[in-house]
């Protein structure tokens, strides 16, 4: 255990005063514990952004399931207890709104469903539900399997593959055409570099200096990031432009997103908030399943009587063991690995612990989803461990909770299902790859370097 020294006091562990209305009964008193800020500072002062998954794991392993740190700027809580993880996500959520992290990803999305907070969140959420219902997503079904089909269809046995560069194409694909009836196979390469590029450059927007940084334009990364975001935005606009001289109703999000009316005023949206929900979309839409679907094939390939099994299970058209595969691989490496929240009054957590007005919270699936308590051998990959399993609901969250889950879940369980089920049916993939890969963890989950797969015929 830390120190009484190295212990911080902006996040406590209340004492069982009189709890105010609505609190729990309180356990008693403890501060959270944590680091001192000269360690936070050591270890996070350099590429903070980078180094966060490591730290947060190490200070969750040393501390226990909360744990309070500081830098001279800003205080945080990790929350790593499935019940304490509930009430940031669901049951006090109203405490909270997004953190810095969503603030500076505004400067790509605007403010879309991701970024923005109430009451303006809401009206959104209901506008694109209907993109997300059933029947839609039988219908995207269509098309999510005849693009796995045909890419499955382009690969040769004997190839080396840039996995990651290749599923994020094909997703990217499947996003366009579902989501804004547009095909980006012609943009893909443009899209995707412009992409690569505003998210590398997202870190430098994350420290102190960080919007200060944002409107210096001899700052590289803002340069570059700007670059990124005008070639994104002509993509867009020319979509949005395309679609309002034409505007029927269609079987796509840009299409309910152009015909929808404020229900006051009979408004419609402006191109710019049709632009935000766009990029919004097209970023959370194809980013993380890509990288769900790579990581997925790296773990089968390091495993092979899983891919074996899985190559089973998909010949025999039996999905429930291909969904646990991914169930898994987003267990170990959940493209969204970090959710963080604001506190925007003062809180208190099961568990008894108190969290301060200002203090950002950070939910962090990646390690959560490895701790001990919940997951028995939390390093092996072993979809079977879902069979029936205990694990609480909240110690596993790869897709967040309450009003802020996401809305493309049940997209992405069905595209990912059914890409893994159709190019695993012809193929399997190898890697040279040793040990564990060093990751990205930017605003998503990534493979630090390319994940170079060779491809081989199953038969
Ligand atoms: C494996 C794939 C995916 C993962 C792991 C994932 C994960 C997440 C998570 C964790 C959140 C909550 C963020 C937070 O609480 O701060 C979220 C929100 C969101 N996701 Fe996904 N997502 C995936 C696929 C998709 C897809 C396919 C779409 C759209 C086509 C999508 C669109 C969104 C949107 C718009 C939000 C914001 C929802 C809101 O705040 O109302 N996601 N996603």
């Amino acid at each position: 255990m830390e120190s009484s020294k190295s212990r911080e006091t902006t996040a406590t562990r209340s004492s069982p005063g009189s709890p105010s209305k609505g609190e729990r009964p309180r356990s008693p008193a403890a501060e959270i514990p944590g680091p001192s800020v000269w360690e936070t500072l050591r270890r996070l002062s350099h590429a903070p952004f980078l180094r966060l998954p490591g730290f947060l794991s190490d200070v969750a392993d040393r501390y226990g399931p909360v744990v309070a740190f500081h830098l001279p700027w800003r205080r945080f809580v990790l929350v790593n207890d499935a019940d304490a993880v509930k009430d940031v996500l669901v049951t006090q959520q109203h405490a909270f709104v997004k953190s810095f992290g969503a603030r500076a990803l505004r400067n790509l999305l605007g403010d879309g469903l991701l970024t923005s907070e109430e009451p303006k969140h809401r009206q959104m959420r209901r506008i694109v539900q209907p993109a997300f219902h059933r029947e839609r997503i039988a219908r995207y079904a269509e098309v999510m399997r005849a693009r796995a089909q045909e890419w499955t269809a382009s690969q040769r046995a004997g190839r080396t593959i840039d996995m990651a560069a290749e599923m994020s194409a094909l997703t990217l694909r499947i996003a366009g055409e579902t989501l804004f009836g547009i095909d980006t196979a012609p943009q893909a390469e443009q899209v995707r570099d412009a992409l690569d590029d505003a998210m590398e450059t997202y870190p430098a927007a994350l420290g102190p200096f960080g919007p200060l940084m944002r409107r210096l334009p001899f700052v590289s990364s803002t340069r570059r990031f700007e670059s990124a975001r005008k070639r994104l935005d002509a993509i867009l606009y020319d979509c949005i432009d395309e679609r309002r001289r034409d505007v029927r109703e269609r079987d796509d999000v840009l299409s309910l997103l152009l015909l929808a009316e404020d229900a006051e005023t009979g408004a419609r949206m402006s191109d710019e908030e049709v632009r935000d929900e766009a990029m919004t979309l097209l970023l959370a839409g194809h980013e993380t399943t890509a990288n769900a679907l790579v990581w997925t094939w790296f773990l089968l390939a390091r495993n092979p009587q899983i891919e074996s099994r899985f190559h089973a299970a998909v010949d025999a058209g039996d999905s429930d063991y291909v969904r646990r595969v991914l169930r898994e691989s987003m267990r170990l490496y959940p493209p969204a690995w970090i959710l963080g929240r604001e506190a925007v009054q003062d809180v208190t957590l099961a568990g008894g612990y108190r969290v301060g007005k200002g203090t950002t919270v950070f939910v962090c699936p990646l390690v959560l989803h490895r701790a001990h308590r919940y997951f028995e051998h939390p390093l092996t990959f072993d979809p079977d461990r879902w069979l029936g399993s205990d694990i609480p609901p909240f110690a596993y969250v790869p897709f967040g909770g309450g009003a802020r889950r996401c809305i493309g879940e049940e997209f992405a369980w069905t595209e990912g299902v059914l890409v893994l089920s159709e190019i695993g049916r012809r193929f399997r993939f190898s890697t040279a790859f040793d040990g564990e890969p060093p990751i990205d963890a930017l605003v998503t989950l990534r493979p630090h370097d390319t994940i170079a797969m060779e491809v081989h015929d199953r038969s």
